[in-house]
C-alpha cells in the first residue's frame, strides 16, 4: 500500500510522542508569527521542551517576536552545511524550555531548495529532541509551504475576520489537499485527474475534492479508499485572530461548516484571539505581549488556545 506524505516523512522518527505543530494562513499580517511565539512562549510556560521554527521563507521576523535580536545561525547554515547537526542552529530565547530556529531567508523558496533537501531538512526536524516543535510557516500557498503545513500533527490555519482572509484561509487548505492526494498515489492516470481538478475552471467538471473522489472511485477504488483515508487524516485547526465581536467569533464555525460541506474535510474551531491594543502596542516595543500584558484577553485566549491544542480539544458550537 502507498505510504502517506506524513508516513513518508515519519520515517525514522523515534517512537516518543514529539508533535509537530505548524501556523499557517493564505494571508501576510494576519498574525501568524504572533500566534506562533505566544503559542510557543506558553507552551513553554507549561512546563513543554519547545522549538519554534521560523518558516517564514519571505520575512523571518519570529525573533522580532520574541523581542530577540536578527540570530547569528539560522537554517541555511544547515543547509549549506556549515552546521553538521540541526541542533546547532537552535537559538536560546531566555524563556526556559524555548529555543528558536532561525529561517533561512530566500533558501527555501521553490526555486533553491531541492526536494531532497527540505525532505533532509524536515526528517531532522522531525527528529529533533522536545517535545513540541511549532513552525510559523509564512504566507503564500507555494509547495515548500504547503508541505510544512502537510507533515504537522497539528496544522493551525489562522484567519483574520475579513473576506480576502477567509477565502485564501479556504483556498490554502483545499491546495495543501490536493497536494496531499497527489502524493499519495503514484498512479499517473490517478494524479493527472488531481493535477486536473487543482485547476477551478477544469474541464471535466470537477469542483471539489468530493467531486474528484468520486471520480476517482469509478476507476480505481482501491486509490478513492485511500483519498478517503488522507482526506480523514487532514483535519485544519482554525484560529480566528483580531475578533472584535460575537459574529467574528462564529467565523470559525462557519469554516468548519464550509470545509465539511465543499471539502469533506472534519476540520475543527481550536479558538479565536480578541484584537487588543496591549497586543499591537508590545509588538512595536519588540516584545511579546503575553509576557507584557499576560492579564489581557487576548493573553489568556493564547492561554486557552494552548490548553486546548495540546489536549486536542476545540470549541464547542456554543461560543
Ligand atoms: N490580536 C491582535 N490584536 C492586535 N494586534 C494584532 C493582533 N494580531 C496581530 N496584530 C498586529 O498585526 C501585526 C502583524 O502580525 P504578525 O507579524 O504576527 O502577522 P503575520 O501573519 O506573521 O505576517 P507576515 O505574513 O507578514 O509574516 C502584529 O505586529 C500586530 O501589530
Ligand atoms: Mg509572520
Amino acid at each position: 500500500m502507498a505510504l502517506t506524505v506524513s508516513e513518508t516523512l515519519s520515517v525514522g522518527s523515534a517512537a516518543k510522542q514529539r508533535q509537530i505543530w505548524s501556523v499557517g494562513g493564505g494571508k501576510g499580517g494576519i498574525g501568524k508569527s504572533l500566534i506562533s511565539a505566544s503559542l510557543g512562549w506558553q507552551l513553554a510556560r507549561m512546563g513543554q521542551r519547545v522549538v519554534v521554527v521560523d518558516a517564514d521563507l519571505g520575512g523571518a521576523n519570529l525573533h522580532t517576536c520574541l523581542g530577540l535580536p536578527v540570530p547569528a545561525r539560522t537554517l541555511a547554515d544547515f543547509i549549506q552545511r556549515r552546521l553538521d547537526t540541526l541542533e546547532e542552529t537552535l537559538t536560546e530565547t531566555g524563556v526556559p524550555g524555548l529555543r528558536l530556529l532561525s529561517g533561512a531567508g530566500d533558501l527555501l523558496t521553490a526555486a533553491n531548495i531541492k526536494h531532497l533537501q527540505k525532505v533532509r531538512v524536515l526528517k531532522k526536524i522531525r527528529a529533533l529532541d522536545v517535545d513540541v516543535v511549532l513552525i510559523d510557516i509564512g504566507a503564500g500557498t507555494s509547495f515548500n509551504i504547503l508541505d510544512f503545513f502537510l507533515i504537522s500533527d497539528v496544522s493551525v490555519l489562522t484567519v483574520v475576520p475579513e473576506p480576502s482572509s477567509i477565502e485564501n484561509g479556504y483556498r490554502f487548505i483545499k491546495g495543501g489537499l490536493y497536494r496531499r492526494l497527489r502524493a499519495a498515489t503514484k498512479h499517473e492516470g490517478t494524479r493527472r485527474l488531481v493535477e486536473a481538478a487543482m485547476d477551478p475552471k477544469n474541464e471535466l467538471g470537477l469542483r471539489t475534492p468530493v467531486d474528484l473522489v468520486r471520480r476517482v472511485e469509478a476507476e480505481d477504488p482501491e486509490t478513492a479508499a485511500l483519498f478517503r483515508r488522507e482526506m480523514g487524516a487532514f483535519q485544519p485547526r482554525f484560529v480566528v485572530n483580531e475578533v472584535r465581536s460575537e459574529r467574528d467569533v462564529a467565523i470559525g464555525h462557519q469554516l468548519v461548516a464550509a470545509c465539511k460541506r465543499h471539502l469533506g474535510l472534519s476540520a475543527s474551531y481550536a479558538g479565536f484571539v480578541h484584537f487588543e491594543d496591549a497586543v499591537w502596542q508590545a509588538a512595536r516595543r519588540r516584545r511579546l505581549f503575553m509576557a507584557d500584558a499576560p492579564t489581557s484577553r487576548a493573553a489568556e485566549e493564547i492561554r486557552r488556545l494552548a490548553r486546548d491544542l495540546l489536549k486536542g480539544e476545540s470549541l464547542g458550537a456554543g461560543y
